[in-house]
Formats: structure tokens, C-alpha cells, sequence
């Protein structure tokens, strides 16, 4: 009786947990999403809890208890503490706990002493996933929190280095099943820890945000193998959704950034580590101030806005709200055009917006917005650089080319808000900033669309 009940709890979280991804999938919906999120892992500790007790396993209830109190409260606190802007290193700091934890399950059920051939391949596979997860989302934190350069290390024969690995574990695999040593589990776990982190370490910056995914599927993948270990079903069932969202969402992203899948899963992709085009002589820029913007928008009819990772850092998502709900009232179209990789995560613009209550139906995909472009009076690039680079149609050997952008320079004037002619997040310059119609307005992008507001 007790047992179908836990069953029961069981499958209404893994339900639940269906229906969350499937809320977290639109805007509109992604706040209940999450309450159904967090509802099914609460029914699921729940359970988890309950079995501990039906087996009359006292100390190992006291002992979850205790362990859930304690990860609660260092997750509360580092949640209420996180800048959003640091919400992509905290996702992969999460991410190598996950790793972690199976490569402990995995130690934990190995030494436990059950010895079948099946069983022993659950654990060598889980004890891998979990190391290369691990030291993969170390090296992630590390780069996206700039405690580590974020330019790719380009080893010599780096794919074979990564091939080798992948055989030399294979090879251990047949070897720890023949005998159940520890040593090739052991060897195989060092191996891992230094495979992990030489993919993710040859990885350039620009790539980034396609690795937190990867990084985020191998984490639902460590999980799964953790549940097979265990014999917990609804770790199984978790894990394999986590694994097979996070796969799919590092291939939309790859599609949005323009890399192969399967070369990012190989490692080493992307930027070749070169800076380019910095001796490249675009010109001169020209400057344009807060004044002559609040004119210019005055005699706009239709705007579009495109938001970048400058918006976040200045948290000028509220001034901004507030411009276009001024535009709208005196008859303005304001659209929003959003990169699927602008910012430091994906869906980090959505957030900002929906966080300042932009309406969502303004709020629209690159894909949307650029064929409106050529007919749109004003753009305005809020602290984005990237993705709204020239360079990636343009100059082949950019180390964007070939990424999708936002074609801001078709439309009649472009006014980019930044504090300097610094390069974006991929290390190339923009050769947008010295087109005829682009006027610089510097200076932090909060304070200008206030001192636009004030103007207007
Ligand atoms: P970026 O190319 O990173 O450029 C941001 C720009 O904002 C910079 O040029 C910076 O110029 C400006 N800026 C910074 N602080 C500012 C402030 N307070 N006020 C005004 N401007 C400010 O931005 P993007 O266009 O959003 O592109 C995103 C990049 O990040 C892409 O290369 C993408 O591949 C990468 N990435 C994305 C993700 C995801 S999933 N979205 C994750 C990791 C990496 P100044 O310094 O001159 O002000």
C-alpha cells in the first residue's frame, strides 16, 4: 500500500515536471511552469522522504532531512543573492553538484558490493558522465565568471587528445566489467575529470552559452545514470528529461550561433581563438546625444528596440519599459527584436523584459523582426553587440561569421548605446558603428534612455 502510494507520488512529480517544461517552453507561461517545477520536486522529496521511512531506515531519514535543510538554505541565499548577470555561472556551479553527486553514487554503489555485469556498466557509465560533468562545469564557472580567460585552449591534436580519451574508457569499461577492479574505475575517473575539463577548456567565449546547455544536458544524463544505480525511477525519468531538453536546446542554439552540433559535443568548436578584424580601419563613429534621439525618436513612427547583454548590466530594462510606453502613447510602433543568444543565457532578455512588465506581444524573435527592418525609421541597440554585427553576413573570416544577427543597420537610423568603442563578448569589432546611419550615444545605457525620457 504504502509502496503504490510512493509509485503514485512518483509519477504525479514526473507529470508535473512534463508539464513544467512545457510552461517554461513560452513566456507567457513560464512563471507557472516553474510552480509546477518546484510543486513536483517538493511531492517528489516528499516521497523520496517517505521511503526512507517505510524502510524504517531512521538514520538515513535523519540524515536526508538534515541534507535537505542544508541545501536549502545555502540555495535560498545564493539565489537571493545572484545578479541576473551571474545567473549563467551559478547554473553551471549548480551543474557540477549534479556531476559530483553521480560520481559519489556511483563510488557509493560500487563499494557496496553488488557485482552483476549490468549493474557494473550502470556504474562505470554514471561514474564518467558524473566526472566529465563535473570538471566540465567547474571549468564553465570559472570562464563565465572571468576567474579564467575566456579565449578556447587550442592544445595540439586536441580532437585526437579527446578521441583517445573516449577509447582509453571504453577500454577500461570492458576491463572493469571482466574483473570489477577499482583500478580501471579509478583510472577511468581521472581520465573523465581530465577530458571534462579540456572540452569545455577548448572552448572560445563566443561558444559559451551553447556549453551551459550541453553542460545542463550532461547533467540531466549524470542524474539518469545516478537513478539507474539506485533503482529510482523518478531520477530515471528527471534525468532523462533534463538530458533530452538541455540536447535540444544546445541544438536550437547551435542552429542560432550557426556551429554543428556534433562538433560541440566533440569539443574544441567554434572561435579558432582568433581576435579579428581589430587593425581593420572602419572609419570614423559618430556621436549623437540624448537630446538629439528624443527628437529623432519624436518623428519615428515605428522603432525597434534590440536588447544585449549591455541592457542587463546597466538594469536598464525599467527606463526602457518606461521609453516605449511613452512611444506607444503618442501613437509610436515599438517592437522589441531579440537574438536567441543575446546576453549571457538563454531567454535572458525575455526576463529583463518581462520583469519591467513590457507587453509580450511587442516582444518579438530576430526572425520576426528582420524582415520589418528595412521599414523601421529608428533602432535602438541597448548595450548588444554581437548579434547585431555586420561582420557575421559579411566577412567570412570573422570568427562570428556565419551566426545569424539582427540586421539592425537596414533600417534608417541606428542609435547604439554603450560606454565605449569596446569590442562584445566574441572579441571582434563591429563594423556597424561607422556606418552612415549608426550614431554612438555612450555612456551607461540606464542613465541615457533616462536622460532620453527626461528629454522627450
Ligand atoms: P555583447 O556582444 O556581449 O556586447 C555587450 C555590449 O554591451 C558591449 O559591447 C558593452 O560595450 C555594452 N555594455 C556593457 N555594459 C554596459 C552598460 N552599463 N551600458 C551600456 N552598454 C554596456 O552582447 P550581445 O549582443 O548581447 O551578445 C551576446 C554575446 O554573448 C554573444 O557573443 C553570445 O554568443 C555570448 N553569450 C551568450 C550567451 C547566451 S545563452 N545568451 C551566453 C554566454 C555568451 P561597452 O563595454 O563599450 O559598454
Amino acid at each position: 500500500m504504502a509502496l503504490s502510494l510512493i509509485n503514485a507520488a512518483y509519477i504525479i512529480a514526473a507529470l508535473l515536471f512534463i508539464f513544467s517544461l512545457a510552461g517554461l517552453s513560452r513566456h507567457e507561461t513560464a512563471k507557472e511552469g516553474n510552480v509546477l517545477g518546484m510543486v513536483g520536486m517538493g511531492v517528489a522529496l516528499l516521497g523520496t522522504l517517505w521511503l526512507a521511512g517505510q524502510r524504517a531506515e531512521w538514520l538515513n531519514w535523519v540524515a536526508i532531512a538534515v541534507a535537505m535543510a542544508v541545501g536549502a538554505a545555502v540555495g535560498i541565499r545564493r539565489a537571493r543573492r545572484v545578479q541576473m548577470t551571474g545567473m549563467p555561472e551559478l547554473i553551471a556551479m549548480l551543474h557540477s553538484f549534479v556531476g559530483l553527486a553521480a560520481v559519489l553514487v556511483g563510488y557509493n554503489s560500487y563499494l557496496s558490493g553488488e557485482s552483476d555485469a549490468v549493474h557494473s556498466v550502470e556504474v562505470f557509465l554514471g561514474v564518467f558522465i558524473g566526472a566529465v560533468t563535473l570538471t566540465g562545469s567547474v571549468v564553465a564557472f570559472l570562464k563565465l565568471s572571468a576567474r579564467m580567460s575566456s579565449r578556447p585552449l587550442m592544445l595540439p591534436a586536441r580532437h585526437w587528445l579527446n578521441l583517445t580519451a573516449l577509447v582509453v574508457s571504453a577500454g577500461l569499461l570492458v576491463w572493469f566489467v571482466a574483473t570489477l577492479s577499482i583500478v580501471p574505475l579509478a583510472v577511468m575517473t581521472v581520465t573523465a575529470l581530465l577530458f571534462g575539463w579540456h572540452l569545455v577548456a577548448s572552448i572560445g567565449g563566443g561558444d559559451m552559452p551553447v556549453v551551459v546547455s550541453m553542460l545542463n544536458s550532461y547533467s540531466g544524463w549524470a542524474a539518469a545514470a545516478a537513478g539507474f544505480m539506485l533503482g529510482n525511477d523518478l531520477l530515471i525519468v528527471t534525468g532523462a528529461l533534463v538530458g533530452s531538453s538541455g540536447a535540444y536546446l544546445s541544438y536550437i542554439m547551435c542552429r542560432a550561433m550557426n556551429r554543428s552540433f556534433v562538433s560541440v559535443i566533440a569539443g574544441g568548436f567554434g572561435s579558432d581563438g582568433a581576435v579579428g578584424n581589430a587593425d581593420v580601419d572602419y572609419g570614423d563613429h559618430r556621436e549623437t546625444t540624448a537630446e538629439d534621439v528624443a527628437d529623432l525618436l519624436t518623428s519615428a513612427q515605428s522603432v525597434v528596440i534590440t536588447p544585449g547583454y549591455g541592457m542587463a548590466v546597466a538594469q536598464a530594462q525599467y527606463p526602457v519599459a518606461e521609453l516605449t510606453a511613452k512611444l506607444r502613447e503618442r501613437g509610436v510602433t515599438v517592437r522589441f527584436g531579440i537574438h536567441p543568444v543575446a546576453g549571457r543565457l538563454p531567454g535572458h532578455m525575455n526576463v529583463l523584459l518581462a520583469e519591467a512588465r513590457v507587453p509580450y506581444d511587442i516582444v518579438l524573435e530576430m526572425d520576426e523582426v528582420n524582415p520589418d527592418l528595412p521599414d523601421t525609421d529608428v533602432v535602438l541597440v541597448i548595450g548588444a553587440n554581437d548579434t547585431v554585427n555586420p561582420a557575421a553576413e559579411e566577412d567570412p573570416t570573422s570568427p562570428i561569421a556565419g551566426m545569424p544577427v539582427i540586421e539592425v543597420w537596414k533600417a534608417r537610423h541606428v542609435v547604439v548605446f554603450k560606454r565605449s568603442m569596446n569590442a562584445g563578448y566574441a572579441g571582434v569589432q563591429n563594423p556597424l558603428f561607422f556606418r552612415e546611419n549608426t550614431a554612438m550615444l555612450f555612456g551607461d545605457a540606464k542613465d541615457r534612455v533616462e536622460d532620453i525620457i527626461k528629454a522627450l
